[in-house]
This record gives C-alpha cells, sequence and structure tokens, in this order.
C-alpha cells in the first residue's frame, strides 16, 4: 500500500568534514475511505518501520521527505482532507534536524490524484478530441502552446483537489518553489548541510483522465524548461539533482 525507501547521501572530501543528505521516500499511499480501516490498524507497523530506521538503522533525521504520487485514491477532497490529518500524526512522529526544524514535503500528483470526468464529460467533444493525444498530434500541439485552452481546462479541472490541497500543505518549504504551466509540475533548489541541491518534479499522469494502456502516458520538455528554464544550467548549478514523477517508465510513451 505505502512503499517507503530511505537514502542518505554522504559527500566527503579530504578538506572538509563529510556533508550529509538524507531523505525518506514515499509513495502509492492511495488514501481512500476504503482503505482507511486497513490503514488504522497497518499505522502502527508504519511507525514501527520509520521507528527501526531512525533507532537501529541510524538513518534519520530525515532533511526532506519525498511523495511521489498517488497520495489518494481518487483525487477527492475529502481524501485530502484525510491525508493532511495522516501527514501531521507523521510529521509529528519524525524527529528533528538538528536545526530543530522539520524535514520539508516535495511531492508529485499521480494519477489516482486526480478526478476522473464524470459520464456527461466522457461524451464530451473536448474530452473525446484529448483522448487522441497519441493519435492525432494536433492535441498536443495545442496544448502545449498555450496555458489557457480547453485541453489545459480538462486537466487542470482533473486535479484541482491536489493543487488546491498544494497550495494549503503547511510541510511544503515555505518559498523557493517555482511551479509549473500544468498542475503539479514544480522545481526547487535549496542548500542543505553544505550540499546544493536541485528537485525537478513533473505532473506524468495528466493523459491519465481515464484508463490508458502502458505506454501511453507523457512527459514533454516544455514541463522542465518551464520549471527549471537551461535543463543543463539548473544541474550544474547544484551537486545532486533529482527528477521526481509517479508512473513506472513502462507507462510512457517512448517519444
Ligand atoms: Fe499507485
Amino acid at each position: 500500500m505505502l512503499d517507503v525507501e530511505i537514502r542518505s547521501v554522504i559527500m566527503d572530501n579530504i578538506f572538509t568534514m563529510p556533508k550529509k543528505l538524507s531523505w525518506l521516500h514515499l509513495s502509492d499511499f492511495h488514501y481512500s475511505e476504503k482503505i482507511a480501516s486497513t490503514w488504522e490498524l497497518s499505522r502502527g507497523l508504519f511507525f514501527n518501520d520509520i521507528n527501526r530506521l531512525l533507532e537501529k538503522e541510524k538513518v534519520g533525521p530525515w532533511d526532506i521527505v519525498f511523495f511521489t504520487g498517488d497520495l489518494v485514491g481518487h483525487g477527492k477532497k475529502e481524501e485530502f482532507d484525510k491525508l493532511n490529518d495522516e501527514l501531521t500524526i507523521l510529521w509529528d512522529n519524525l524527529p528533528p534536524k538538528s536545526d530543530g526544524k522539520k524535514p520539508i514535503l516535495l511531492c508529485v500528483p499521480g494519477n489516482h490524484d486526480l478526478k476522473r470526468p464524470d459520464e456527461k464529460m466522457k461524451k464530451s467533444a473536448i474530452y473525446k478530441a484529448f483522448k487522441r493525444w497519441n493519435e492525432d498530434p494536433d492535441v498536443s500541439e495545442i496544448f502545449w502552446e498555450s496555458d489557457d485552452n480547453d485541453y489545459r481546462g480538462l486537466v487542470n479541472d482533473a486535479f484541482a483537489n491536489y493543487d488546491d490541497w498544494l497550495k494549503s500543505c503547511r510541510f511544503l518549504p515555505p518559498d523557493g518553489i517555482v511551479r509549473g504551466s500544468i498542475p503539479g509540475d514544480f522545481s526547487y533548489s535549496t542548500e542543505i548541510n553544505g550540499i546544493k541541491l536541485g528537485v525537478i518534479g513533473l505532473n506524468s499522469a495528466f493523459l491519465h483522465l481515464d484508463d490508458v494502456e502502458l505506454g501511453e502516458l507523457a512527459l514533454h520538455g516544455r514541463q522542465i524548461l518551464r520549471v527549471a528554464g537551461d535543463i543543463d544550467k539548473f544541474c550544474a548549478k547544484h551537486d545532486i539533482n533529482i527528477l521526481l514523477t509517479n508512473p513506472s517508465p513502462r507507462s510512457m510513451a517512448s517519444q
């Protein structure tokens, strides 16, 4: 249900003390009413794991929590409200860093974080045209040529609850996030413990308004351009660069 990965990066040279950047990677929580009772029963096991990592593996405290999508089950507002409650419990249990602050959250949406179109919308001309993304190059061309077109409207509506949650989320860094042109895209540059870090997060689920086949999702260079500008220059500014997306590469179109 909830995938967890932990990482610590230690940068060292003979002239300086080792510099350490540590993160906790969560993914695919899929919080919904359906799994609420199961989660209530298993939350303790999750925190046992967190405590084991901290006490036995000595990997904390973490500087960042990455959450790579599918935070909730169906993109509903009530689910995001409950997600806030769960994140509050998590943050209460995460140890503070040496400066006394708690980790920051950086996240991207997955295909479960959007609200799927209803039956009426699915019959609309604009939705049917948007579904032809992989057959008709005009669709993607119109989608990317401006921030204000009917296809963008579909995607913005689908991710509206995610976007609202994100705007009010108190675990994100207070400033420094550069938002992109579609909901969920961002870049963030920071320095932690003397390590310059660049993070780019991309919405890789914007074509997943309904069921899709493997290879039908897409990312576009314009998403990166919008949040980070010249990617070579962006990467050159940092010691470490991290790209966050949700789906497996098998889901993405080859081009
Ligand atoms: Fe998932």
